[in-house]
């Protein structure tokens, strides 16, 4: 529990406004933690949103704008209580050219999350990155630039004045060994760039905590002790600077051992933390093995913000793997969020759950239940025909299964035997046919089906049976 008697109060007062505008809060996130049986029994699914709460954090999101609806705009709005722009308040997205501005995506992000009771993290007023031509290589004196800076400061957090709960106002602005990172900025303005940002940003919007994001900031490092040393000097000049955000794009295996001391230290310059960008990336296609250490790795990272009283909140950057940066970035590696491809929650988002306070109700562990072979037993020009085969691999018994998976490549099924197949986009989902809805643990059942593809026919890297998550076979 928090020791900190007013961060107890504010959360109080936001699970009081999501009971009434989301109408969703569950009424253990009041009493406290630790749900009581009843209620687990009655939402089989945590909460995060509540269970944060409960702890005196929130629990947010990066979002795309345009998929604010169906499926990923519902767990969105009821999962969290937070969500960031993920692209959309980015100086090259507002103001691709000076003095255009394009305000749509920010728009309905800010206006969806007041639809759903949830804060807004503004994401990012001063990057060295996504920043149009015209700023990155226009030429450029000392003043000329600060003044085209803080005018899109003031026209930006001015335009959304009182929406806005945090802003990242100064985004990456270190070298890995602790200097200064040369953007424009930084070469045109010198060191006191991120002052005069924090200055205008705080002129603009008055009541939004003003924060500096950066990347390999988690541990304590060279880099993370140079953002340590900024706070410090900022807040002895008088600098309007509230909090530090630790954007936490981590690699399984290598979460910092020093992550709640660092949070600590930050906490005990006086200003806030937040860890802003949350995920943990692993080589695809994921192994049960993977998952689970993935699982204890959120709940750890989870656990040490809850550890630490200044510590306001968490975002994971994208929920789904269907909406995540890390395969477009990163090579072969993927499956970084708490929900998978399907919008299934994957043995992650249980550890975040367990972080905050949620027990489990002692269903079986969802690691390795199941196990997928998948065959393309022939393939022509424009089609093939694969074999699925779905082994039980848990010690309980199925009794109807739904296989979901997502193709990589464009495919469509045209038409399956031993199972009913539909496709929305590239998410597909077999069902089981009347005769072989049985699996008895350590059995297997297996369907077919013919389909379609062009440029590519990449098999499918991952798959859940009946919402858990399965190893490939
Ligand atoms: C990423 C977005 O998720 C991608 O869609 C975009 O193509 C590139 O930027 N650090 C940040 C985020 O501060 O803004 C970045 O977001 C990820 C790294």
């Amino acid at each position: 529990m928090k020791p900190q008697s007013l961060r107890r109060a504010a959360s109080a007062i936001l699970v009081a406004a999501s009971l009434v505008i989301g109408g969703a809060a569950s009424a253990h996130a009041a009493d406290g933690p630790q749900p009581a049986a009843a209620d687990r029994q009655a939402a089989a699914e945590p909460v995060l949103r509540d269970l944060a709460a409960a702890q005196g954090i929130y629990y947010g999101t990066a979002v795309t704008a345009s998929k604010l609806n169906g499926t990923y705009g519902t767990i969105t709005g009821e999962q969290f209580d937070s969500i960031t722009p993920g692209n959309e308040m980015k100086w090259g997205s507002v103001e691709a050219t000076r003095g255009s501005f394009t305000w749509s995506g920010a728009d309905a992000v800010v206006d969806f999350a007041e639809a759903h009771g949830q804060r807004v993290r503004g994401h990012t007023l001063v990057w060295h990155s996504q920043l149009p031509d015209w700023v990155s290589n226009g030429t450029w004196t000392a003043d000329t630039l600060r003044t085209v800076m803080t005018d899109h400061i003031a026209t930006e957090a001015g335009r959304y004045q009182g929406r806005i709960d945090h802003w990242d106002v100064v985004n990456e602005p270190f070298n890995e060994d602790g200097t200064r990172r040369q953007s424009v900025f930084q070469t045109a303005i010198g060191d006191s760039y991120i002052a005069d940002a924090l200055r205008a940003a705080r002129a603009a919007d008055p009541a939004a905590k003003l924060y500096v994001n950066d990347y390999n900031v988690e541990g304590v490092n060279a880099k993370s002790t140079a953002l340590y040393n900024l706070v410090k000097s900022l807040k002895e000049q008088g600098v309007p600077i509230d909090g530090v955000g630790l954007q936490a794009h981590l690699i399984l295996g290598q979460v910092p051992s020093t992550l709640q001391a660092n949070i600590q230290r930050f906490a005990d310059l006086d200003v806030d933390v937040a860890i802003t960008e949350l995920d943990i990336r692993m080589t695809v296609p994921p192994t049960s093995a993977q998952l689970a250490q993935q699982k204890a790795e959120y709940k750890a990272v989870t656990a040490a913000c809850v550890a630490v009283a200044r510590c306001e909140g968490i975002t994971v950057w994208g929920f789904t793997d269907s909406d995540s940066w890390i395969p477009d970035f990163f090579d072969g590696y993927g499956a970084a969020t708490p929900y998978d491809e399907n919008f299934q929650p994957k043995p992650a988002y249980y550890g975040i759950a367990e972080a905050l306070g949620w027990v489990d109700d002692g269903s079986p562990d969802p690691v390795g239940a199941c196990a997928v072979g998948y065959a393309v037993q022939s393939q022509w020009n424009t089609g093939f025909t694969a074999q699925v085969t779905v082994r039980n691999t848990s010690t309980t018994a199925i009794s109807g299964w739904r296989l979901a998976w997502s193709w990589p490549a464009g495919q469509s099924v045209t038409q399956a035997w031993n199972a009913t197949v539909t496709q929305s986009g590239a998410a597909v989902t077999a069902a089981n046919a009347s005769y072989n809805a049985a699996i008895a643990p350590g059995a297997a059942v297996t369907f077919g089906f013919n389909g379609s593809w062009s440029g590519g026919n990449t098999a499918p890297t991952a798959f859940t049976l009946n919402g858990t998550a399965c190893t490939m076979s």
